[in-house]
This record gives structure tokens, C-alpha cells and sequence, in this order.
């Protein structure tokens, strides 16, 4: 799988293509935090500036500091200005690959964060504020032979202006491209017809200064490897895209004159037929199926928000493994190898444009560039992206506050409210309209409804293959988004309870959990007793505090508009209309740390923490998404003697599950039709528990935790091995192998024979330790180091003995 993967991401970059020469541009750059007009000249000397590949965030390099204008919610990691520069010699680079140059030269940026400004040869040649926004700038007149030099200044110094952490800087690929002046336009390429049922063609988009007279050919290239020159809606049958059998197809698209290719682009795309039905949810290639998706920010955790594939892949792996079929890349347009990977991997796509449109959450966030970017934001997302089969719906905009307000007519003062609160407060108030506080009647003829059709509209312009809807926390029909009709779904995010008149209050709309759930919790920690639920906060504008700055493991925590995963899940389950639901989140993610400040500095909603460690929660989606058997016994077996402890498991394929400690019957449990865990209360002794699964009586499956020793060493495994990168997980165990689930040691990792450290983490989301640091306290007894490349890790902690593991 991982081999088709890099082939397909690889392939569909259209690298060595005929006519055109496309080149990665991500080596030898030049980085400074500083900056100066003087910085974008030609003869500027940077040769004392620090030397760097892109993808790069230097954000993440940065001390976590209650000072950082981002604050707890951007991460409270630095922002700032910071220049990039790179000398190039066209010919140079060019002469590596076949064909030489062309007569074009394109700079491709997949993602700069923020406000970008691109000089070439000390000449100004573009400038692109939303820092999700893929571009392209044309370089050719600017450039000459030999030596010349391509400067970005990334301007991320205005903050608050994210929600969540942004990260700084050129955080995605970087492309080189040289086409001949006939040449097919960016995203010139788009592939109609995709539904399974019509007859598949292609559009195809291109510059001709000349008179040349020129043909346009297409071939398609089945999975099985077949080529078609013209494909019938039979012919695309037996290969249909779904998540099971991500079957993707290519196109390679040539422009001809006089018989010769001039250029030519590959495409990746796929055919499949689906539907939302306002009765029965939501139907993939003729099958009723849920979409058991989860909302994704683009950071890596401990790597930031820099693209790397092998972590991006482990992210999405991990989740598919879970049974989670769908990702909604919110509230941003997405790294274009996150589609990629999607359409090979089978998940289901939500494609997302917004967190606001002209009404800010922030106050320095994207509103203030709307009225002037936002049709360019948005058909850029739209023609970069309509091509891959794993997209099936768009979404305009996540929660924007002109779901109850008028909208100004300019962009926002910046100077008017907001001022005096700090980054965490303005989030706060901005981020939380709480329904009964904020809302105000609609009022006639108010501009949200036209601004909510013409966004939905420029969608449609350049793709009315599939429905576009809008993450919506106000449920009632008076929200001006859906008073617009121009929805084709109803996102709710949250508000479960109101789920029940939806079929009343939006007669033959379908339905989607935009976005739900939103529970609490740190791997490793449990708030018993465990059959009471905790808000937290109770209500959206009061704080929370906790000394332990943990939230509750067991599925009893979670924020006041949310709920606990089971009880979502019931009524996604049980509802046949919802077609499906984007839970809140997949991983942890940085920044956010609701219910806390800082120096809670990530947040708590994952399913998987940022490390990548699993917590309890995913055996539950597990055991509901997928065939395979589970069974997950939870919490560990370390308490005080005579301590009640709540025992929960999460089974699948089983009639029942017995618990046992230390061989004595704790009773038989069973799981009725809305229930997702079974649970004893027990007191507690040291020695063994055991959750015993049967099936018509014969034992499927066992689970037994120990009661762990004294930290004696450390276990490291491979957890997902990349192809640059390595993922090794560290466990402080006794001397039986046990996990010491409260070890708290400092580890100390040490890299030889050519491998190196990149980042460690332990999915705690009050450490202050530096991602890039080499060392790390294991939290509830683990953490995790990224290494690059070949070679032995050693690990060393107090008292512990010393342990290593090659890398081949
Ligand atoms: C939602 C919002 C998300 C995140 C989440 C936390 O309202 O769309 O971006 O803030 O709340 O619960």
C-alpha cells in the first residue's frame, strides 16, 4: 500500500512530464528571523544566514512563552517575520532532468504562512496574504541567465490571528516548473463525469501565444494498467473509487502541434457514484454506509505544521485503522499530498475554504483580507482540488458569526473591538456564540444570505459535481446561512438534541454532522467515578481550573456544547437520516487547549494525542467501525490498595466479556444495543486483571494488565517507519515488560552511525519541553522521538538501564 502511495503522490506532482519540467524547489534555502527592505535585493549577502530545506516552520523550533502574541491558543509558540532566500541557476537545475528548460518558469508555493510577499532578483513578483492558499507566481521575466535569487518574506507578526497553531512559514512543497509558452494552465486540467454513470471527458485549459494550430489528447490509464483512449461509464465499473477499494485512475493530458507533444500534465482521479438523502443519509457506489470521519488542523504535532509525508501518512494510517473513513480538513484548504493520500488510502474528503468570512474570530485573522481574497481563496481551492475522487463535498466556511449577524459591508476596523483582550479572551468571546446569548433575529434583506449564495456560487462555477455545505453551530433555521438555500447540506456542528426536528425544520435536506463530539481527555488519565460525566467548562465563557491540567480518559469529559463520543455515536448510529459526522478531532492538534490556558498549550479533543499514542476512546470507534475483533481492557492496574476503581471495556465480535483479579470472577458483561462499553467497579488489589471475551460460549479473546513494578528500563518499538522518517515509541517498564503507567522519568536519546534526532513528544499538553529538544519526560509512562535516516537511537533515564534500537 505505502508503495502505491509515494508512486501515486509522486506521479500525480507531474515531475518529468513531456514538454514540461517540473522540480521540486524545497533545497538549500537561506533563513533568517529578521527583516529588512534590503533582505529581498539580489546582491544581499546571506551567506551567514542559517541554511535550510523547505518544508520549514520556525515557529516550532520556539520556546512555548505566555508572551507569545499567538497565546495558548495559537500554541503560545513565537511568530514574527522571517525571510527566506535562494539562489538558483535555471539552467543548472534544469540540465538534471531531461528536456532541459522551457520557455516558462513557474515558482510554485503549495503553502506559506502568512502573508507572503515573493521577490525575484530584488523585484516584487507576487503577494498572497491567506496562508492556506496554494499559488503559482510567473517568474520568467523576471529571471536571467546564470545566478539569480527568489526571497519570500513571511510576514506572521500580526497575532492573534488563528484559532489553533498556525505555524511560520514556506510549511509546504515548493515547485519549480517550466512549460513552453504553449502550455496547459495551472490546474488547467479538469476531469468531468467522475459519477460512475456518464460518459467520463476532460476539460482542458491552456495558453497558445502562437499561431500553432493544437491538439489535445487524452489517455486514461485504468488501475489494472490498461489505457483508453475514450472511456464509456461501463468502462469505469469494475474499477469505482470507495473506501474500501480506493481504485484511483490517470489521465495524461498532451498538447500536440504538428504531432508533437509540446506539454503534458498527469492527472489522478477516480469514479464513483454518491448521494446524500434527506431520509436515508448517505449512499457510496449504491451502498447506504455512515461517514465516520474526523476534523484534522494541518500541524504534526512535535514536527509543527512543516509537510512531512511519512508523518502525514502516519496520521491518516492510524485513523484508518480505527475504521474512520472521512477527514474534514478544517477549517483550511488542505496540503495537496493530503489528497493524494486520501484517494489512495479510501477516505472520504470534506473540503473546507474558511474559519470566517468578513466577521473576525481573532483580531487579527483572516477577516480583514476577506472582501479582497476570498473569491480568489476559493476558486483557487476549487480548481486545485476537483480532480480527486476523495472529495465529496465542499464546505464555504466553518462557523462563521455571520450565521446570526449583519455582516459590515468593508473588512473590520482592526482598531475596533477586541483591543485590551488578550489572545486567549478574544478567542474565547469570538469563538463561542452561544446560541441563547448571541443570536438576534435575522434581519430582512441583511447581506449573509447573498454573501452565503455567492460563495456557494463561485463553487459551482468550477464544480457542480458535488454539494457544498457550511459548518454550522446555530441549528435553527433562522441562521442566515441556511435562510440563504444555497446549502445543499445541513452541517450542524454540535447540537445533537436538535437533531430531531431537522427533517421538520429543513423538509428534504440532508443532513451531516459537520462537525461533533468534542470530548476531553489526556491519554493516561481517569476521572472517576467514571458513570459521571464532567463538564468542562460548564457553560462556553467560564473558566475551568484543575490542578492536574488533565481531563478524564474514560468517555465522561467533554465541553458544555459537546458531548461524550458514545452519545454522539448513538445517534448517528440510530438516526438513518444523518449521514455521517466529522468528530472533533482525529489527533490532538497544537494550540486550543480547552478546558485550560496556558500553559496548556495543545488540546485535549483528540482520539490520538499528539504523539501519536492511541488513547482508550479509539478502541471503542474500533469496535463499532471495523470487522476486526477488539478488545481493549482500560484503565492500567497501579492504584492504592483498597482504591474503588472503574474497570471499562470496549469488545467487538464477542456475546460477553468476564473480569478477573488475580483469578476471582468480577461478573459477566454484556453490551445492550446502545451500549458501546461494558464496566465493572471493583477495589482494588495488586497482581493481575483479566477481561475474558467469548463468543456462543468459547473464549475469542483475553486481556490482561498487570500490576507494574519499579521502572527498570525502557522498551523502544518502531511505531510507523517512513521512508526519511522514523517514528520509535519509549516505554518505561519494570522488569517484567510491564508499562509503569505514572513513570514520569526524563529520557535521554542519543543518535549514532548517521542517524538523527528530529523532535520527541509524549502527547502531554502542558509540556514545556521544546519539540526539537533530544530529551523528554514519558507521560503516564511513554513518549516518542522522530529520527531521520539510518542508524542506532540509545536511550538513557535515572536508574534506568540503557537500551537501543537500529534502524535499517
Ligand atoms: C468548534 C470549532 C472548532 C473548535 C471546536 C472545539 O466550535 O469549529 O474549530 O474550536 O469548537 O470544541
Amino acid at each position: 500500500m505505502k508503495k502505491l502511495l509515494f508512486f501515486l503522490v509522486f506521479l500525480s506532482t507531474g515531475m518529468t512530464a513531456a514538454g514540461r519540467q517540473r522540480v521540486s524547489f524545497d533545497h538549500d534555502w537561506r533563513f533568517v528571523l529578521s527583516d529588512s527592505a534590503v533582505m529581498a535585493t539580489r546582491s544581499y549577502d546571506d551567506s551567514h544566514w542559517r541554511r535550510l530545506d523547505v518544508p520549514h516552520d520556525w515557529a516550532i523550533e520556539g520556546d512555548f512563552y505566555v508572551g507569545n502574541k499567538s497565546g495558548a491558543s495559537g500554541g503560545a509558540l513565537p511568530g514574527g517575520v522571517g525571510w527566506y532566500r535562494k539562489r538558483f541557476d535555471v539552467r543548472s537545475m534544469m540540465s538534471e532532468v531531461e528536456g532541459g528548460k522551457g520557455d516558462k518558469l513557474f515558482l510554485e508555493f503549495d503553502g506559506v504562512y502568512m502573508n507572503a510577499t515573493v521577490f525575484v532578483n530584488g523585484q516584487r513578483v507576487a503577494n498572497r496574504p491567506y496562508g492556506y492558499s496554494s499559488f503559482q507566481c510567473d517568474i520568467t521575466s523576471y529571471v536571467t541567465d546564470g545566478d539569480n535569487v527568489v526571497a519570500v518574506r513571511v510576514d506572521n507578526s500580526d497575532q492573534p490571528n488563528s484559532r489553533w497553531y498556525s505555524g511560520c512559514g514556506i510549511y509546504r512543497h515548493v515547485w519549480l516548473t517550466t512549460p513552453r509558452d504553449i502550455h496547459i494552465k495551472q490546474w488547467g486540467v479538469h476531469i468531468q463525469g467522475t459519477d460512475g454513470q456518464s460518459t467520463p471527458r476532460v476539460a482542458v485549459d491552456y495558453e497558445n501565444p502562437t499561431n500553432e494550430k493544437v491538439t489535445v489528447k487524452n489517455t486514461w490509464y485504468a488501475p489494472d494498467g490498461k489505457s483508453y483512449a475514450t472511456l464509456t461509464a461501463k468502462n469505469v465499473q469494475r474499477f469505482l473509487w470507495s473506501t474500501e477499494h480506493p481504485y484511483v485512475w490517470q489521465v495524461k493530458t498532451q498538447l500536440l502541434v504538428k504531432g508533437k507533444v509540446v506539454d503534458e500534465v498527469l492527472t489522478m482521479t477516480g469514479f464513483r457514484q454518491f448521494r446524500f438523502d434527506a431520509q436515508t443519509g448517505f449512499w457510496l457506489n449504491g451502498k447506504n454506509i455512515k461517514i465516520n470521519g474526523v476534523c484534522m488542523h494541518h500541524d504534526m504535532g512535535c514536527l509543527g505544521a512543516a509537510l512531512h509525508e511519512d508523518a502525514l501518512h502516519r496520521q491518516l494510517l492510524k485513523l484508518k485503522q480505527m475504521g474512520c473513513n472521512a477527514i474534514r480538513c478544517s477549517h483550511n484548504p488542505p496540503a495537496p499530498e493530503l489528497l493524494n493520500m486520501c484517494d489512495t488510502m479510501g477516505l472520504i474528503v470534506m473540503d473546507e475554504s474558511f474559519d470566517m468570512w468578513r466577521r473576525r474570530k481573532t483580531q487579527n485573522d483572516y477577516a480583514r483580507f476577506f472582501d479582497q481574497w476570498a473569491e480568489r481563496d476559493l476558486t483557487d481551492l476549487v480548481l486545485r482540488d476537483r480532480n480527486h475522487p476523495s472529495i465529496l463535498m465542499w464546505s464555504i466556511g466553518n462557523e462563521v458569526l455571520e450565521q446570526w449577524e449583519a455582516s459590515p459591508e468593508a473588512s473590520p476596523d482592526p482598531s475596533e473591538g477586541g483591543e485590551g483582550l488578550t489572545a486567549d479572551e478574544a478567542n474565547l468571546v469570538l469563538n463561542k456564540p452561544h446560541d441563547d446569548l448571541s443570536y438576534s433575529p435575522p434581519k430582512e434583506g441583511s447581506g449573509e444570505a447573498s454573501l452565503t449564495r455567492r460563495l456557494a456560487d463561485i463553487v459551482r462555477r468550477y464544480d457542480d459535481s458535488r454539494p457544498v455545505t457550511a459548518g454550522c453551530n446555530e441549528p435553527s433555521p433562522n441562521n442566515h446561512l441556511f435562510k440563504s438555500g444555497a446549502l445543499d447540506i445541513i452541517g450542524y456542528n454540535y447540537h445533537h438534541q436538535w437533531v430531531k426536528d431537522v427533517p421538520r425544520n429543513f423538509p428534504d435536506k440532508p443532513f451531516l454532522f459537520t462537525e461533533s463530539v468534542s470530548a476531553l481527555q489526556s491519554r493516561g488519565y481517569y476521572m472517576m467515578p467514571s458513570d459521571s460525566v464532567y463538564i468542562a467548562p460548564r457553560e462556553w465563557w467560564l473558566p475551568y481550573t484543575d490542578p492536574s491540567m488533565q481531563c478524564s480518559a474514560y468517555d465522561n469529559m467533554h465541553a458544555s456544547w459537546s458531548s461524550t463520543h458514545e452519545e454522539l455515536w448513538d445517534v448517528v448510529k440510530h438516526t438513518p437520516f444523518v449521514g455521517g459526522q466529522f468528530i472533533w478531532t482525529g489527533w490532538d492538534y497544537i494550540g486550543e487547549p480547552t478546558p485550560y490556558g496556558f500553559p496548556a498549550r495543545s488540546s485535549y479533543f483528540g482520539i490520538i494525542d499528539l504523539a501519536g499514542f492511541p488513547k482508550d476512546i479509539y478502541y471503542m470507534y474500533q469496535s463499532e467501525w471495523t470487522e476486526r475483533p477488539v478488545l481493549h481492557l482500560f484503565p492500567h492496574w497501579n492504584w492504592l490498595d483498597g482504591q474503588q476503581i472503574d474497570l471499562w471495556c470496549y469488545y467487538s465480535q464477542a456475546d460477553e466479556v468476564e473480569l478477573f483479579i488475580n483469578g476471582k470472577s468480577q461478573g459477566v458483561r454484556r453490551k445492550g444495543q446502545h451500549d458501546y462499553h461494558v464496566w465493572w467497579r471493583v477495589t482494588y488489589e495488586p497482581g493481575e486483571v483479566e477481561a475474558v471475551a467469548r463468543r456462543n460460549g468459547q473464549v475469542v479473546a483475553r486481556q490482561r494488565n498487570r500490576t507494574a513494578g519499579t521502572p527498570a528500563t525502557v522498551s523502544l518499538q518502531m511505531d510507523y517507519q517512513g521512508r526519511d522518517l522514523s517514528f520509535v515509541t519509549a516505554d518505561v517498564v519494570d522488569r517484567q515488560g510491564t508499562l509503569c503507567p505514572h513513570a514520569a522519568d526524563q529520557l535521554f536519546f542519543t543518535a549514532a552511525d548517521g542517524l538523527e534526532i528530529v523532535a520527541t513528544d509524549n502527547g502531554c499538553q502542558m509540556s514545556m519541553e521544546r519539540f526539537t529538544a533530544p530529551n523528554r519526560q514519558t507521560f503516564h509512562g511513554r513518549c516518542m522521538v522522530v529520527v531521520r535516516g539510518k542508524g542506532t537511537l540509545t536511550v538513557r533515564g535515572y536508574g534506568l538501564q540503557q537500551q537501543s534500537i537500529h534502524i535499517k
